[in-house]
């Protein structure tokens, strides 16, 4: 049942502060500002060698954000690709490794052919998946269910943001166990999660200015997405969810790419979303975006407070997203580009639960 929204992917980018507050209940031990993974799942993350991670469209971007993690808190290499390239190009996977694979529907093809072929190389196989019962779920050594509930949209949205509540929460029990995250750290971190709820609450606040702004992106052709870090994971997902459900053309690179190409597209017609929390690489992304406005291009910059007043450059508009710990910015920040995608197709009249071509879970190659 949809309540009182107009389309299931209004509800379910509202009950986002919600289920992920269930989800990271799940991983949490908030009283004592710990990580506490479920009893059935044993990995030895001391003994990992690498992580390989495997998964398709929006699970991936969340596995690329789930890379930065594990690499700075728990010092583990990781690999990524989609899997529909991971189970055919005959990766070499070594010893004491774990395969990742995440999946909202658990059952899509590419994904469980990538989870059948690391078994097969000795990989040790988590999954992170939505539907607890589904194939992926079943055929996984360690199951980390996000508590997303049933999502029906075709577009991806609160599944999303659990499965990087959950990733977050394994990197940093990674991190423990293997002595590169302080008790201190994690209570940190732990502690950055448990705001992420009344945070999302916040940046739902901004639904309104979001849909004034979406009424000029539904008449543009082109939209170009920059981040950084995490935000450039983040940058991919924003224009995946636009092409999605309003059908405009729109791609997502990292900042510092924009001179090794994509700057030759901008001009006076074409926005440009910025991703730029004020963190350790805003002022790296300022330069970039210092790009963009030398050659007319129309902004929209995505960031917090500080980062508003540091930017100091005419914008189209700048979306003030409230203070937060750097490591949870991308479950935040996700919000404003949801709702962005969102009100933009529905100026447009798509049809946005199914949009064209598109199907909720794709079982077949
Ligand atoms: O069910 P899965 O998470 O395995 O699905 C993966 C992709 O098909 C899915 O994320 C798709 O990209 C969404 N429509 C994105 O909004």
């Amino acid at each position: 049942e949809k309540g009182n929204h107009r389309h299931f992917m209004a509800k379910e980018i509202h009950e986002q502060p919600t289920v992920v507050a269930q989800t990271l209940g799940h991983y949490l031990d908030m009283a004592n500002e710990t990580v506490h993974l479920p009893g059935d799942v044993t990995i030895d993350f001391a003994r990992l060698e690498r992580i390989s991670i495997a998964a398709c469209g929006t699970a991936y971007y969340a596995g690329l954000i789930a890379k930065y993690w594990f690499e700075r808190y728990a010092r583990l290499p990781v690999e990524i690709d989609v899997a529909s390239e991971f189970r055919y190009r005959e990766a070499p996977l070594g010893d004491n490794g774990l395969t990742i694979v995440i999946s909202q529907s658990g059952e899509t093809a590419d994904t469980l052919a990538s989870l059948r072929y690391a078994r097969d190389e000795d990989q040790s196989v988590l999954a992170v998946v939505n539907v607890a019962t589904s194939t992926i779920a079943r055929e996984s050594d360690a199951v980390m269910p996000t508590l997303a509930g049933p999502e029906i949209g075709v577009a991806s949205t609160k599944a999303f943001t659990c499965q990087l509540a959950t990733l977050c929460a394994i990197a940093v029990a990674a991190g423990r166990a293997r002595g590169t995250v302080s008790a201190e750290e994690e209570r940190a971190l732990v502690g950055a999660l448990t705001e992420v709820p009344r945070l999302m609450n916040e940046a739902l606040g901004l639904s309104d200015e979001i849909e004034t702004l979406a009424r000029t992106f539904a008449k543009t052709r082109d939209v170009l997405y920059l981040g950084r870090g995490t935000s450039y994971p983040l940058a991919l997902e924003g224009a995946l969810k636009l092409k999605e459900i309003s059908y405009i053309h729109a791609e997502g690179y990292a900042a510092g790419e924009l001179k090794h190409g994509p700057i030759a597209l901008i001009d006076e017609n074409m926005p440009v979303v910025v991703i730029a929390p004020h963190d350790a690489v805003f002022d790296k992304t300022m330069s970039n975006m210092q790009e963009v406005a030398a050659r007319g291009g129309r902004i929209v910059l995505i960031t917090d407070a500080s980062g508003a007043k540091q930017a100091a450059l005419p914008t189209e508009a700048t979306l003030v997203m409230p203070d937060m710990h750097p490591a949870i910015t991308p479950l935040v920040y996700a919000l404003p580009i949801q709702l962005l995608a969102y009100h933009t197709a529905v100026h447009m009249g798509t049809d946005v639960d199914q949009p064209r071509n598109l199907a909720k879970s794709v079982t077949v190659e």
